[in-house]
């Protein structure tokens, strides 16, 4: 590393974290979101950049002397363009961790608003009607379901986490088959089968790769029990959509949660909106109020590694695609 680092943080983050990062060493030349806004060319300079990795390629092509780039978020699949892959000398962390319990918490949300009905008494509330009986005719519990975790990552982890508390056994995939806390039983990608099998309650957190891309289709539905709920909070093209609405319309799934869908943003015309059954968030369960602290303390504590040398935490796997 040169006596000097130019670091672009191209995202606002508490002033507190902006002061520690201008200290990490001696001879750090920081620009803040605001100054790269009026002046992107902070990126040409820059070492270390944070960005949101959703539109920054221009910058990037430009930033010809970036070695280290964290993101704002979880998936990076917009920033992996082959170029950004090619660069071997550019290393990319993510924000995993950060998101864990602002999904885990809305992914229980889901369920258990499909397991108490509470999405069908919201959606009637207006009509001021006291009415018990349609709603307690089909009441359900998450006591002794399985409920089947597709990414056992952070998030995926934290999630599992919650299913003792509800009587829920949680299974769950991942790409490496390895033991998980509060895991019975981890499948590997060969295992889809057996694993949707058991899945009366489906999380999908997917990054979204050329591999995960569609994976999730109409068989793969089909082999879900029938009566299962999907949840979704990784990336709407893992799942094919058409074959979403079919299961959904079929009753061969009982309901679906979706903070992300494909296309995004779902069009206003879309059936998926209209479907009683469905239950529809534009994409913000990782959101929390604690979100730029969390992520400028991660950004932080790698800054001091990339300061001393030593090796970073959330490395992503450029070639992998998450
Ligand atoms: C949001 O979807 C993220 O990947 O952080």
């Amino acid at each position: 590393m040169s006596a000097s680092l130019t670091i672009a943080l191209g995202v606002e983050l508490p002033p507190e974290i902006v002061e520690r990062a201008r200290k990490v060493s001696p001879g750090v030349e920081l620009w803040t979101a605001a100054e790269l806004e009026r002046d992107p060319s902070g990126y040409r300079e820059a070492e270390v950049a944070l960005i949101t990795g959703w539109l920054e390629q221009e910058h990037l092509r430009e930033a010809r002397k970036l070695r280290w780039v964290q993101t704002v978020g979880a998936g990076v699949e917009r920033l992996l363009s082959p170029e950004v892959v090619a660069r071997s000398e550019l290393v990319i962390t993510n924000a995993s961790g950060v998101h864990a319990q602002p999904i885990a918490e809305h992914v229980w949300g889901f369920l258990l608003m499909f397991s108490r009905n509470l999405h069908l008494a919201a959606a009637r509330q207006h009509e001021g009607v006291w009415q018990s009986q349609t709603y307690r005719e089909t009441l359900r519990s998450l006591r002794g379901k399985t409920l089947g975790v597709l990414g056992l990552g952070a998030i995926g982890q934290r999630i599992a986490s919650i299913g003792p508390a509800f009587g829920v056994r949680v299974i769950g995939l991942k790409r490496t088959k390895e033991r998980v806390e509060h895991v019975a039983e981890v499948y590997g990608p060969d295992d889809l089968e057996t694993f949707l099998a058991q899945s009366e309650l489906l999380v999908n957190i997917l990054p979204l790769t050329a591999k995960t891309r569609g994976w999730i289709g109409r068989r793969e539905l089909a082999t879900l029990p029938r009566g299962a709920f999907l949840v979704n909070v990784g990336r709407g093209a893992t799942v094919q959509t058409d074959a979403l609405v079919e299961a959904l319309r079929s009753g061969h799934l009982a309901g679906a949660g979706l903070d992300v869908t494909d296309p995004e943003p779902l069009p206003a015309e879309h059936p998926l909106w209209k479907l009683p059954n469905v239950i529809i968030t534009p994409h913000y369960s990782g959101a929390h109020p604690g979100y730029f602290q969390h992520l400028g303390e991660l950004f932080l504590s790698n800054l001091q590694r990339y300061v001393r040398g030593e090796p970073l935490v959330n490395v992503v796997d450029k070639q992998g695609g998450y």
